[in-house]
């Protein structure tokens, strides 16, 4: 499997279909997984088909993904592992802000201890919409002092305004933000990570599994699935991938099955009508 190329993820190359390990918590992303033997065997898989690229977090669980990705696949030979900082659970699951300075430095000394790993290859500021510029300097401050400090490769940033993005273009390898066929309000920042050769990896390229956008359930993805034999979720991944050769995938699943489906897509370059129809 080519797993769609490479392209540049920071000082590594990455293939361009990689794995997020978000949906192996629990439900909510909270708690441990409904199958424990299932969640381990999805990484395995994700590592036997050589894909090298993993996104996690402290906060999916919390600790129970950065766990399952210890026990099944430390000591990384050859995979970049991504996180990201600036958010904490609360004991029911709630998502609280854990953003400031000297908590983004701790969420990165809390990401290297669960995952064993002396450095990772790319950690991303997560912001609140709400956070104002000057707070935005210093949390971007802190990552590149953790990056210069060689405790992560590179910086990214996650959920950010266009604003934000031209703020921190200087300093960051990565974009994480929400982008598929339905949601396309990234799409001034997608094209400005392709002009720079920053990677663009979108969150929720399957709409999501809090059913945030039907991506699989939209009209021209179903119709496309049925010409060309392929599924919806193939449909949206590859359509996704043809965006742009920065975009990094990372899409979700806690099922083999699935895990399969999705790798496949990588192989597929859809026609001129699909991608008209698309988009
Ligand atoms: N930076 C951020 O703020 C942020 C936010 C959210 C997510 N992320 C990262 O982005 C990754 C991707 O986002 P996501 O997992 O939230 O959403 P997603 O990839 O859009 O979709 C995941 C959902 O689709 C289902 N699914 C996956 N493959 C499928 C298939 N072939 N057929 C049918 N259903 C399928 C999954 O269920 P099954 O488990 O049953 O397959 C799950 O419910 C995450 O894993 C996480 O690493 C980052």
């Amino acid at each position: 499997m080519t797993l769609a190329g490479t392209a540049p993820l920071g000082p590594h190359t990455v293939h361009r279909m990689g794995y997020g390990a978000m949906q192996l918590a629990g439900p909510g992303v909270f708690g441990p997984p409904r199958d424990r033997d299932e969640a381990l065997a999805v990484l395995v898989a994700v590592r036997d088909a050589g894909v090298d690229h993993i996104d996690t977090s402290q906060y999916y669980g919390p600790d129970v993904v950065n766990g399952l990705l210890r026990e099944a696949l430390h000591p990384f030979d050859g995979i970049t592992l991504v996180s990201k900082v600036g958010a904490r659970r609360d004991a029911t699951g709630g998502w609280l802000p854990w953003n400031q300075p000297d908590e983004l430095r701790q969420g990165i000394e809390d990401n290297l201890q669960a995952l064993d790993v002396p450095r990772l290859g790319a950690v991303n500021l997560r912001v609140m919409p709400d956070d104002p510029v000057d707070l935005f300097e210093k949390q971007l401050a802190a990552m590149v002092q953790a990056r210069d400090e060689g405790l992560i490769e590179a910086v990214g940033i996650s959920n950010v305004s266009r604003e934000q993005f031209d703020l921190a273009v200087d300093e960051i390898a990565c974009v994480q933000n929400p982008y598929n066929l339905v949601d396309r309000s990234s799409q001034s920042i997608l094209e400005a990570c392709a002009d720079r050769g920053i990677a663009f990896v979108p969150f929720f390229p399957l709409g999501s599994g809090f059913g945030i956008n039907d991506v699989r359930g939209q009209r021209s993805v179903v119709q496309t699935s049925e010409r060309l034999g392929i599924t919806p979720s193939q449909v949206a991944l590859a359509w996704t991938l043809a965006q742009s050769p920065t975009v990094l995938l990372i899409p979700g699943t806690s099922s083999r099955t699935h895990l399969a489906e999705n790798l496949a897509a990588a192989e597929i370059s859809l026609d001129a009508e699909a991608l008209g129809l698309l988009s």
